[in-house]
């Protein structure tokens, strides 16, 4: 019968035999399935794996720290971080079309990831964190049942640039088995039960174009407003919620001045399949106080709003 603790000895064994002596690369993300899979491989193969972390400078504020912290320090992981901001930043600058942002991003990931994987030697393994839902959803789109509106790139891409053969052990489970397997496996609590985060990261929630200075404010007021839902008790209540940062100008009045600044809105929502989904109905109390501290913390914001559109129409991100 199934058991973390059962799923979790029958893939070690399954990839001690699958890679023998092999070297084995793996993209970390930070996100359940990437850290999962980290933590399994580590178990099973110890030095033969090595993870790759790319700081994009669209993850959130203090992320590359927590990702190093947990499988570097903590459980003696080999991981390579890579500080990619400016190349990233580089490559966005002037671009404001989503999906053009989409593919950039994840094009440099690809670029970024094959040169840091031709540095390490004797590598014949890239591992990934596909899940059975990303098995079937790319099986559907490839024979054009679904239709792809975002361009994903959690599955595939990787393996064309690089004639790397795959270890994918969580391709038979399902999102709650893997983060059972991810709890047992040690990791800790806040990392297994994070929402989700999209592979562009920020850069789709940032409307149009991408700066340092946006992704920076963007930072701070969502750290802000994930800290407030986790004190008090409504992070869990929501499957997703974030800051996204509008560039358009606001006025505020400061003294006997008028101050044209920036806005962030807030998005809280409630879905099981993340196809359909309702706005949170959070507490009045709770939106007063994470916009108060918004504007008194961040230079350069005088106005949050909340977002009150369901799914459908309204995609959960603003891009
Ligand atoms: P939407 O905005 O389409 O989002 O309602 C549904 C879920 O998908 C996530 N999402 C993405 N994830 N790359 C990803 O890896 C993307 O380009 C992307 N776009 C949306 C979104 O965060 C939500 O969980």
């Amino acid at each position: 019968n199934w058991t973390p603790a059962r799923i979790i000895e029958d893939q070690v064994d399954r990839v001690r035999e699958q890679v023998g002596e092999s070297h084995v690369l793996l993209g970390l993300s930070g996100g359940v399935d990437s850290s999962v899979v980290a933590a399994l491989l580590h178990k099973a193969i110890g030095d033969q794996l090595t993870c790759v972390f790319v700081d994009n400078g669209l993850l959130r504020k203090a992320e590359g720290d927590q990702v190093m912290e947990t499988f570097a320090k903590h459980m003696g992981v080999k991981v390579i971080r890579v500080d990619a901001e400016d190349l990233f930043l580089g490559k966005l600058k002037g671009e404001a079309d989503p999906e053009a942002k989409r593919k950039i991003i994840g094009n440099t990931f690809i670029d970024v990831f094959d040169s840091e994987a031709a540095k390490i030697e004797g590598v014949d393994f890239l591992a990934q964190g596909t899940i059975y839902p990303d098995v079937i959803e790319s099986a559907a789109s490839k024979t054009g049942k679904s239709h792809v509106i975002k361009s994903h790139h959690n599955v595939g891409g990787l393996p064309e640039t690089m004639k790397l053969k795959l270890v994918e052990p969580l391709r038979e489970l399902f999102k709650d088995e893997v983060r059972k397997l991810g709890v047992e496996l040690g990791l800790p609590y806040d990392m297994v039960y994070r929402h989700p985060f999209p592979g562009p990261g920020l850069g789709v929630r940032i409307l149009g174009e991408v700066k340092k200075e946006y992704a920076d404010i963007l930072r701070e007021a969502d750290a802000i407003f994930i800290q407030e839902l986790h004190n008090a008790g409504w992070y869990h209540k929501t499957s997703q919620a974030f800051a996204v940062f509008l560039p358009v100008k606001s006025v505020g009045v400061v003294g006997d001045g008028r101050r044209y600044e920036w806005v962030i809105a807030l998005r809280a929502v409630e879905t099981i399949d993340f196809m359909t989904a309702r706005w949170a109905h959070l507490p009045y109390e709770l939106l007063e106080k994470v916009s108060n501290r918004i504007i008194n913390e961040i230079t350069g914001v005088s106005r949050v709003t909340y977002d009150v559109s369901s799914k459908p129409p309204a995609t959960i991100e603003w891009e």
